[in-house]
């Protein structure tokens, strides 16, 4: 390919070959190249985030990563990713369903809460199962529990929040007395042999004496692990439901100077490098 050797604006700089070992690696996928939506058309590097490359060789790629950056034509993600539908200035708990969350993670989540409404449950546990996956669905999976009660607790009554946190070690531990068992899906994840940690075994004992309990323990009940692709649920089935059970702020969620904004603005732009 023949180039010119005259100084070009960088708007107009080509796109590069990328070097083997990041093609090798498969970290091609994490770059955006030149597109006419483009940024100045050059292309945008996703650094991918610490908590899921590390203990992968994907870790061992962050230098290379941080030398692309240094091509004229090369800078990392910031803002909009036009691989994401656009969210709204001010984004409603329905914007991240529909804009954001996986459809498997969203049928989850709309399967559980149809499930406690036609139980006829409670309001707050037909919200609780409504979210109770809600970091998994949009942030993190370890740890999903305390993350999801955390995203959502300014927004809920503290019995919803409560009772998200707890589904998570609640989750391991049997209650025949609601005819709650042992998830046949963990022998698939994580083996007939495992044990949970003693943090998860303290954290269903203690929960087990608190007044909430059976409110959390609900969640676990209606909390289907069957993803049935064929049943298709709409969020505007649970729009009654969210707007007596959930807060929106009007700057809109991420935007309203709250403790949690920063999880919300992540899941708007989760490929931002900083
Ligand atoms: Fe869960
Ligand atoms: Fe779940």
């Amino acid at each position: 390919m023949s180039e010119s050797t005259e100084a070009r604006p960088a708007s107009r700089v080509l796109p590069h070959e990328l070097p083997a070992s990041l093609r090798d690696a498969g970290l091609d996928n994490w770059i955006r190249e030149p597109l006419d939506d483009a940024v100045d058309r050059r292309r945008r590097i996703i650094m991918p985030p610490a908590a899921a490359v590390m203990g992968t060789p994907a870790s061992a790629y962050q230098g290379a990563l941080l030398a692309e950056a240094r091509h004229p034509d090369t800078v990392f993600m910031m803002g909009d990713n036009p691989a994401l539908p656009a969210m709204p200035a001010r984004p409603t708990l329905k914007d991240f369903f529909e804009l954001r969350f996986s459809k498997i993670a969203r049928m989850h989540l709309l399967q559980s809460a149809r499930v406690a409404r036609e139980h006829g449950l409670d309001e707050k546990v037909i919200m609780a199962c409504l979210l109770h996956d809600i970091a998994i669905a949009g942030l993190l999976s370890a740890n999903h529990g305390y993350w999801g009660a955390q995203m959502v607790a300014p927004y809920v009554d503290e019995e919803v929040a409560w009772s998200i946190e707890k589904h998570e070690a609640l989750r391991y531990f049997p209650d025949e007395s609601v005819g709650y068992r042992y998830p046949d899906a963990y022998l698939d994840y994580f083996g007939p042999d495992y044990r949970p940690p003693g943090y998860i075994r303290r954290e269903a004992q203690a929960a087990r004496q608190h007044r909430w309990y059976m409110t959390s323990r609900l969640v676990t009940v209606n909390d289907i692990y069957s993803f049935d692709p064929g049943v298709v649920v709409d969020y505007g089935e649970f729009e009654d439901v969210v707007g007596r059970n959930f807060r929106q702020p009007s700057e809109g969620l991420g935007f309203d100077g709250s403790p949690v904004a920063h999880m919300w603005r992540t899941m708007i732009w989760p490929n931002n490098f900083l």
